[in-house]
């Protein structure tokens, strides 16, 4: 039997659409409750430095809800001073350190551990001291993978952007294979995401070591087409699919 795995939906794009024109339509509090009917394990925002999705007001709102639902909340972040004090008000269970460059379109590359590690160990420490198992998002290396243990982290999640992308895709899934196997023999947690869609969520959803897919972007352009809850357990079948 193998592990069981976990699908995080990624509600950002909800609150992308919402603020093109302001107002409140469509509501990612809404669709959070839509995603977690429709089976999905966990709710995944990323409260970024200019707030161009996900706003204050709707973590304050996203914040009972998962906990009503008894739903995981992993809140994707960056590593600065503000963010941490968010962090501590709420208290999410789980908490992915990201990096974020504000012109960037979204997370382009997974964080440097070596380059930050003297104030990613701090923080690190500071999200644990409230409660949170932290995660870190970090391309599929695993020299990133060893420093994440090193410096003391409960899981990675490995970034598929990459991957999604590749024509030939088999030395990033190599890559992906290779890292997630070392974390776990390191007793790091590891989770996957980014880019994932119907047809490249296969061989990552494979691979036994990974136990949480945190997938927004494509989800949420499907449901446009067919309703979320339908995009959602098509994206759960193919996972189960190539799981066993
Ligand atoms: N995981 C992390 C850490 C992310 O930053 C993102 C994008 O916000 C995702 C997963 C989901 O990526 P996508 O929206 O491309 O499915």
């Amino acid at each position: 039997m193998g592990r069981e795995l976990r699908l995080g939906v990624n509600i950002d794009h909800v609150a992308t659409v919402r603020n093109a024109r302001g107002g409140q339509h469509p509501d990612p509090v809404r669709a959070a409750t839509l995603a977690l009917d429709a089976g999905a394990d966990g709710i995944t925002v990323h409260l970024r430095e200019d707030r161009r999705h996900i706003r204050d007001e709707d973590l304050n709102a996203l914040m009972p809800l998962c906990r009503e639902r008894q739903a995981h909340l992993n809140l994707e972040m960056a590593m600065t001073d503000d963010m941490l004090a968010i962090a501590r008000h709420h208290r999410p269970p789980a908490v992915c350190v990201v990096p974020e460059k504000r012109e960037e379109r979204t997370t382009e590359g997974g964080l440097d551990l070596m380059q930050h590690q003297d104030r990613l160990r701090p923080f690190i420490q500071a999200c644990q001291d409230f409660g949170a198992r932290v995660s870190l998002f970090i391309e599929p290396d695993t020299r990133q993978v060893d420093m994440a243990k090193t410096l003391g982290a409960d899981v990675i999640e490995l970034h598929t952007g990459a991957y999604c992308l590749a024509a030939d895709k088999t030395d990033l899934l190599s890559a992906l294979q290779t890292s997630a196997k070392l974390a776990d023999r390191l007793g790091l947690e590891v989770h996957a995401g980014h880019g994932l869609d119907y047809q490249t969520v296969g061989p990552v959803a494979a691979i036994p070591e990974v136990v949480e897919l945190n997938i927004g972007h494509f989800l949420i352009g499907e449901a446009i087409f067919t309703g979320l809850p339908e995009a959602i357990a098509k994206m759960r079948q193919q996972m189960q699919a190539s799981r066993s």
